[in-house]
């Protein structure tokens, strides 16, 4: 504990109730999918090495080094097997350097002012040699944002975009046993996909896939469930698989669908041939007698399973969840799910979280979708690029629907990949209703742009007809070549203007706003100063290309051809702090600030959007000490039919609600009590209050949820405040708070909404602003107990928050791997001679072809006499750092033959036995690149050479 932690925080006197909320713990994610069949999907998440900034090739000069310069498993430095990586930061997925950075104002504000650049990761793996034949995939969900990724000095794959995954086959690159594996990742986040803030690094999950060689594709098995002409429902189920075997391969197909409780309803079994490294479908249809329906309200899920059955046992394995609905865009009368028309009552997403950018714990997701749930939202846009898969499995199971949206608005063949990436990856999911092929593109009206639309849409229609196609275009709606041709559903962003103007000239196509609103706000903020970056929360400030939260959504309330909007934006993010500039650094357009909590947009939209429950809610806070007497603006939101307004018992006012502008009453201010209370029928239906508070005088920690599972992943965001003498939370507090956690976790950021704050977010500190902060914490792997949180501040009594944290199974994971050291790679062999030679004999740098190349087993047969006799092993390599200075050792884990190893010219061992044996030599002191030259005498009717890995390690290991 820091010392001014220990001056704050001493003594802890009081222990805090615990304020629970009853949200239900997040459901394990359906994409683990250990099963009988052997198929494993273990998280790689842990055991990364990570270093800031590149590490730029040295030129290549000379006819050696030129020469092995592009040869396969060659990759020099970092992207190598031999690299010193000794002292990289270890750390754990999901991460984001960029948030761990400093603002700098001569950054790019679109990015948030942060630097990005570029970074390297390195993970070892060690795979167990019985796990040989084994089918082994590499899966990225996504990294910001070009990365080059390689695998034993080999470069296996590139993907130039931060929102898709990398799944990456790396069978054919293993070594088994002692012999470790170098997954090396380059991520270059100088080159940028977005206007906001991106984030830098391997920031969503990363997994280990396991199968048979004859298994089901990642992304294939494909069910997208269909209602017929006649209301009967079927899932036309199709199963790509691969054999990566090395014969021909022939098994069963068997599919089975479960209803929501989990009872079998339906299964069908197809035959199917698959030729020797080749892929072959399966395809089955399963019937569904009694639908039961996805809904928002109920969102039921079936479960498709797929499994592959050889000679009577399983070998392969997948499911996958999807629903039964009907979506439908009717360009009069909008949406309809199920036959009931629906509004689309929408938010614009990005993907940053208060303390932890772009890498946010699925825990976090669940709770902003859980907040987005609570403002009475139903639709969510993830702009401008594909979420995260889990995020979708939460918006299944919660009932949202999604505006899932491509990238890159280019058809060349990486970027349509991208594309066929996205609508595989996501066609089962119940909560996808669009697709949207791009966000704003200038080449919208022009000729070209057509026709990059008509061949993106025709990609998505080959791979899912059950969707419509939409576009978010902010123009060329009536150009000749407009985009709009191509699309299903048109997408507007804004052009409010254009509304009735399209539907009168396009009557017969379905229309929606793909976004709206930009309106500018923050949170607490009840007076605007454009100077301070601060907006007020009376819903009066808004870009000149968009409009308030009220008449965003009264232009679209009441139009019915208007499927609904997706308000820019849900939450704040990073970047764009428009209209403003450093020292602004986020965004203000969101109805929540960037931890989730409510701005007063937050209010008005939720009386526009929950129909049932009677909510009322007044604005602003009632702290106004010195403006006794003088009027202050009151705005009371509420979806009852008439509103009163009392303060301190005296009734003020009553008005009939205006469910488009909200009500207003000026209020010459006493302190004391504001009351709103709403009325439907004549009968008063929800009441809120807000009150005149004293000084704070202690902090209050309010936890998310009840407990945290101690599985390393679960995270939950603290509610920090600061309150008055009677509890009352103080709404203008701005203490700054010293934090610290002890137990079975950590604090993993926090952020309190300050739309110029410069602070860190990973550090000890946090100021509250306008009353509020938000620490995120996250329990251990395979922990439990308790965690505890201690914060205080000067002047006010601390707080300590106990959160139990319960043992739960440790998600199915790939061991993390420790190397600390390195291995002698690519060897050159001399050829044979009868005769021992000078083991140090010079080789022309010129010279690939006398000599074989080789790495362990490197192996010789003497049959017979003549043959036998001596061969030269050499190889040169750079110990590490730490090794340097005569500390480490040159391990032969497996010599056979008699030996003499050479290392600059000096004998420094010998194995005087020809049996094969391991060898442990001291490697002298020495930095820099060594040669190493290793003598073998082998005898006849002996195998000799060097069997298995050598490695340069630590005396001690
Ligand atoms: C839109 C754009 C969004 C965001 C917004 C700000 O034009 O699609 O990404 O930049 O403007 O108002």
């Amino acid at each position: 504990m820091s010392a001014v932690l220990r001056r704050c925080c001493a003594p802890f006197a009081m222990l805090v109730a615990l304020v629970l909320s009853t949200a239900a713990l997040a459901a394990p994610s359906t994409r683990a999918t250990p099963t009988e069949s052997g198929r494993e999907r273990l998280s790689l998440d842990r055991g990364w090495l990570f270093h800031l900034g590149d590490i730029v090739a040295p030129e290549v000069k000379g006819h050696g080094a030129s020469y092995g310069y592009g040869k396969a498993g060659f990759a020099w430095g970092p992207a190598g097997t031999t690299y010193d990586d000794g002292d990289w930061r270890a750390l754990s997925l999901p991460h984001d350097w960029a948030v761990e950075g400093p603002f700098d104002a001569q950054e790019n504000l679109a990015q948030g002012y942060r630097p990005r650049g570029v970074g390297w990761y390195r993970r070892y793996l060690r795979i167990e040699p019985q796990e040989r034949g084994r089918q082994f995939e590499l899966q990225f969900d996504a990294i910001a944002t070009h990365a080059t990724v390689w695998v034993n000095g080999i470069l296996v794959h590139r993907n130039w975009s931060g929102y898709n995954a990398s799944n990456i086959n790396i069978t054919p690159y293993l070594r088994y046993g002692d012999e470790m594996n170098t997954i090396a990742v380059r991520a270059d986040a100088v080159p940028m996909e977005g206007w906001w803030y991106e984030g830098a690094g391997i920031y969503r999950h990363a997994w280990l896939v396991k199968r048979a060689p004859l298994h089901i594709v990642t992304d294939g098995l494909h069910a997208t469930p269909r209602l017929g002409q006649q209301g009967q429902w079927s899932i036309p189920v199709a199963v790509t698989l691969k054999n990566g075997g090395k014969a021909a391969a022939s098994a069963l197909v068997e599919v089975t669908l479960r209803d929501p409780s989990g009872a079998l309803v339906a299964s069908r079994r197809s035959k199917v041939q698959v030729p020797v490294l080749a892929q072959a479908e399966a395809r089955l249809l399963l019937a569904i007698g009694k639908p039961e329906l996805w809904s928002l309200e109920h969102p039921q899920l079936y479960q498709v399973s797929a499994r592959v059955i050889q000679n009577g046992a399983a070998v392969d394995e997948v499911s996958l969840k999807t629903g039964l609905r009907e979506m439908r865009f009717d360009a009069a009368r909008g949406a309809f799910l199920n036959g009931q028309h629906v509004k689309l009552q929408g938010v614009s997403i990005h993907q940053d979280h208060a303390g932890v950018g772009v890498a946010v714990p699925d825990a976090i997701w669940e709770y902003r979708l859980r907040r987005l749930k609570e403002l009475g939202a139903n639709a969510i846009r993830f702009t401008h690029g594909a979420p995260a898969a889990e995020v979708l499995d939460m918006a299944d199971r919660m009932g949202f629907l999604v505006m899932d949206e491509n990238r890159n608005f280019n058809i060349s063949p990486d970027y349509l990949q991208q594309l066929e990436w996205l609508v595989r990856r996501d066609r089962h999911h119940p909560s996808v209703v669009l697709w949207s092929l791009f966000n704003e593109e200038p080449m919208q009206s022009t000729e070209a742009g057509y026709e990059m639309t008509r061949t993106m849409a025709a990609a998505v229609k080959t791979l899912d007809a059950t969707r419509p196609v939409t576009a978010a275009m902010n123009g060329g709606f009536f150009a000749p070549y407009s985009v709009a041709h191509a699309l299903d559903v048109v997408g507007a962003n804004y052009q409010v203007d254009a509304y009735d103007k399209f539907h009168q000239q396009f009557p017969k196509v379905p229309f929606t706003s793909s976004e709206d609103t930009s309106a500018f706000m923050t949170r607490g903020v009840y007076t605007t100063d454009q100077r301070t970056n601060v907006f007020a929360s009376y819903d009066d400030d808004y870009a000149s290309w968009g409009n308030s939260h009220r008449d965003a959504w009264e232009a679209i309330a009441r139009r019915p051809f208007v499927a609904g909007g997706f308000v820019w934006t849900g939450f704040d993010y990073r970047g764009e702090p428009t209209p403003n500039q450093w020292p602004a650094v986020n965004s203000v357009f969101g109805i929540m600030d960037l931890n989730g909590f409510a701005k007063n947009a937050y209010y008005i939209h939720q009386v526009q959007w929950i129909k049932e429950q009677p909510l009322v809610h007044i604005a602003p806070h009632w702290n106004w000490a010195g403006r006794e007497g003088s009027d202050i603006r009151v705005m009371v939101m509420s979806n009852g039919e008439r509103v009163a307004l009392l303060l301190n018992g005296q009734k003020l006012g009553e008005q009939q609600v205006d469910p488009y502008r909200m009500n207003y009453f000026m209020v010459p201010y006493a302190a004391g009590k504001l009351e709103a209370i709403a009325y439907r029928g004549g009968r008063p239906v929800a009441r809120t209050s807000v009150e005149t508070t004293g000084p704070a005088v202690r902090i209050e920690l309010v936890p998310d949820r009840e407990a945290l599972r101690g599985d390393g992943r679960d995270a939950m965001p603290v509610t920090v405040r600061a309150v008055d003498a009677q509890g009352r939370a103080v709404p203008l507090a701005d203490a700054e708070v010293h934090f610290a956690v002890t137990g079975a976790g950590l604090s993993i950021g926090h952020g309190n909404g300050d739309p110029t704050s410069h602070e860190d977010e990973k550090g000890p500190t946090r100021r509250l602003f306008n009353g509020l902060a938000q620490l995120i914490v996250q329990s251990f792997d395979s922990s439990s107990g308790e965690l505890l949180v201690e914060a205080c501040a000067d002047g006010l009594a601390p707080a300590r928050l106990v959160l139990p944290v319960r043992a739960v199974a440790t998600p199915p994971t790939q061991p993390a791997s420790e190397a600390p050291f390195n291995t002698v790679n690519y060897w050159r062999i001399s050829p044979s001679s009868s005769r021992r030679p000078d083991p140090n004999l010079l080789l022309a740098d010129f010279d690939m072809n006398t000599w074989e190349y080789g790495d362990p087993p490197m192996l010789h047969d003497y049959q017979d006499a003549a043959h036998a006799g001596y061969r030269i092993f050499r190889a040169s390599f750079t110990p590490r750092k730490k090794l340097a200075d005569g500390s480490g050792v040159l391990h032969f884990l497996r010599l056979a033959g008699r030996a003499e190893i050479w290392l600059d010219g000096q004998l420094i061992g010998r194995k005087d036995d020809f049996a094969p044996a391991p060898l442990r030599v001291v490697l002298p002191a020495g930095a820099g690149t060594r040669q190493l030259n290793v003598l073998i005498e082998g005898r006849q009717g002996q195998t000799s050479g060097i069997e298995s890995a050598v490695r340069i390690e630590p005396a001690q290991h």
